[in-house]
């Protein structure tokens, strides 16, 4: 580690959190350069849903090398991202009757975010957004005025503007939250847009994500998004979602919203949509919207990454049929018959979360840093979320193998009841 601890800015965060050199990846697992193998339960913060060097993926990407294939195109048109937008309409938007248009940008979350929050001023001609407690929509400027974390806004060192957080509609409050969240604070909402009086002026857009992720896996309830979008097409704002960490397959359907009867103007993607963990970022965007752009005027020198198109084109293949989505659902169970019963039998601890992307709040900071530290210790990869930490966020590659995902399970719920055990034992 001396080459990073030396020469490495102190920004750097998750080397210090899992202090080993990873050497090489497969599916699930990461083995460090003394050959000791981890479970991964983080896949590259939701980015590796198809798991670590998939063979079909690298396959593709390799052949494409092979036959020299362009990699880096600017917004030239080229055969990869060419035929990565015909297998993405024809799987993904039609199906679903979606006519939204793709809107490449510089390959990076908060870059969607950054192209969404445009557009819906621009077509709206309003400058105020509103995005949620808890929620998180990447650094640079103005998706970083969106997140609510004091931690990442403090970094900032200007003044985040135009953006008002509002209470999160969750369909399960988390422990002790007490920030008036739920369908009641819309209905206000609502009354304050139609009152000429009250001096509240309509947004550009609602900026959501429909499960917070990094906000502590914080799920959104339907009653509550339908309401937002009600509301938002009612004033005149974009119904934005921010798909960008619990999309492409991480719920059990491609969208996170897909069954929640919802019909958003921009859907923001990355992470999982480059398939292998190369980068990519796609916006959504409704034709009405859409017509508001003029070429070139979100530019971004790395939107043309023809080795993401291959292997996100790959990645689209899995959607053919619902073998991996099924996968997920039982995977999904899982999961919950692992953890659940720590909520049961142990205080203060929450399990929250949909499909693959599951939370366990131990409420308490120094418990679920104690928790990562000996899950890692034991050759699991999982990470925290949430306020100050306090929930881990299991989000294996769906791929993952089932004897990996007891395993992994087996280890958290151990470490977890080793922890609470120690905390209860100092208490007494
Ligand atoms: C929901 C959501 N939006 C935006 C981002 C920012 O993405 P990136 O880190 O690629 O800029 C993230 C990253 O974790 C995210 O989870």
């Amino acid at each position: 580690m001396e080459v990073f601890e030396q020469h490495e800015s102190a920004i750097r965060g998750y080397s210090r959190v899992y202090p080993v050199v990873f050497d090489t990846a497969e599916n699930a697992r990461q083995t460090d350069i003394n050959g000791k193998q981890y479970i991964d339960f983080f896949a590259g913060a939701g980015v590796l849903n198809y798991g670590h060097n998939n063979p079909r993926m690298k396959q593709a990407m390799i052949h494409y090398l092979q036959s020299n294939g362009v990699t880096h195109s600017l917004d030239m048109a080229s055969r990869a991202k060419g035929e990565f937008i015909q297998a993405f309409v024809d799987t993904v938007l039609k199906p679903r009757g979606m006519t939204h248009k793709l809107q490449f940008m510089g390959p990076t979350g908060t870059n969607s975010v950054e192209a969404a929050l445009k557009i819906a001023r621009r077509s709206t001609g309003r400058a105020e957004v509103v995005a949620f407690t808890k929620g998180f929509h990447g650094m640079t400027l103005g998706s970083l005025a969106a997140t609510a974390n004091t931690y990442f806004r403090n970094a900032a060192g200007v003044e985040l503007a135009n953006v008002t957080h509002l209470p999160f509609g969750c369909e399960k409050l988390c422990m002790g939250c007490n920030m008036g969240c739920g369908p009641a604070a819309l209905d206000a909402l609502g009354a304050r847009y139609a009152d000429p009086s009250s001096s509240f002026k309509p947004p550009a857009a609602f900026l959501v994500e429909t499960i917070q992720a990094e906000g502590g896996v914080n799920v959104a309830s339907k009653a509550w998004l339908q309401k937002l979008a009600a509301l938002a097409h009612k004033v005149g704002a974009l119904l934005i979602v921010d798909d960008i960490q619990v999309g492409c397959g991480r719920t059990g359907t491609f969208f996170s919203f897909d069954e929640l009867g919802i019909n958003p103007d921009v859907v923001c993607l990355a992470k999982g949509i480059g398939g292998m963990g190369t980068p990519m970022a796609l916006n959504l965007v409704k034709p009405e919207h859409d017509k508001h752009w003029s070429p070139g005027e979100h530019t971004g020198t790395f939107r043309g990454q023809n080795l993401s198109f291959v292997a996100g084109r790959e990645a689209l293949r899995y959607y053919e049929n619902s073998d991996l989505m099924n996968q997920v659902k039982h995977n999904a169970v899982l999961i919950r018959e692992a953890l659940e019963p720590l909520e049961k039998t142990l205080p203060n601890v929450q399990v929250r979360g949909k499909g693959m992307i599951v939370g366990l709040d131990v409420g308490n900071t120094d418990l679920s840093k104690a928790i990562v530290a000996d899950c890692f210790e034991k050759g699991l990869i999982v990470a925290s979320c949430g306020t100050g930490g306090r929930v881990l966020k299991v989000i294996p590659p769906l791929t993952i193998p089932e004897p990996d995902l007891r395993q992994g399970l087996s280890i958290l719920v151990k470490c977890t009841q080793a922890a609470l055990a120690t905390t209860q034992g100092n208490a007494a």
